[in-house]
């Protein structure tokens, strides 16, 4: 009976699995982005708030891609449970740093199953999760950039509310991106 299960689907259990845990971790970066969105609202930083309240939407959707595809190719998503998201931080830095160590997390992720595609010779999967690899490129740069914004204007005086002014001016045009069928979203 298994088999005949099997047959129904390209993906093999390994591959399949592997892409139920990244449903898990885009469900997770949501949720933490939401209650980073919560913990700026809450002290006042406006723009670093509608940052991460979009890329909780973001990350929804990054979620909802990898659980459809499973299902398109013939596999089982499972719709995933979310806990240990931690609503309290020191500072708006430590909130920033902590989003850049999650993209990097993820982007490691991200590879994690491209190898395993290689190994199994799943090229549909593989060809399916570039656009996440582009799309951490462009992640990655954003986080990076919002995080140097503390160094390069200071936290004294008026730097916060520059730095929260800044945030949301924060973009990736990089040519790789742009040249392949536009921006990832
Ligand atoms: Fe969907 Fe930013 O990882």
């Amino acid at each position: 009976m298994k088999d005949l299960v099997r047959l129904k689907t390209s993906l093999t259990q390994e591959v399949e699995a592997i892409l139920n845990e990244q449903v898990k971790i885009e469900a997770y970066s949501s949720s933490k982005y939401l209650a980073m969105a919560s913990w700026c609202g809450e002290k006042g930083f406006k723009n670093s708030e509608d940052f991460f309240m979009k890329q909780a939407e973001e990350e929804r959707a990054h979620m909802l891609k990898i659980f459809r595809f499973i299902g398109d190719a013939g596999g089982k998503p499972y719709s995933p449970e979310v806990n240990n998201i931690p609503h309290e931080y020191g500072s708006l830095r430590d909130i920033f740093e902590a989003a850049l160590e999650q993209e990097i997390g993820v982007s490691h992720a991200i590879h994690r199953i491209v190898n395993v595609c290689r190994k199994v010779n799943d090229y549909t999967t593989e060809h399916f999760m570039q656009w996440f690899i582009k799309e951490q490129l462009e992640e990655e740069f954003i986080a990076r950039r919002q995080v140097e914004l503390f160094d390069v204007i200071g936290e004294g005086g008026q730097g916060l509310y520059l730095i929260d002014q800044a945030i949301t001016k924060v973009v990736y045009d990089g040519a790789m991106v742009a040249t392949e069928g536009g921006a990832a979203e």
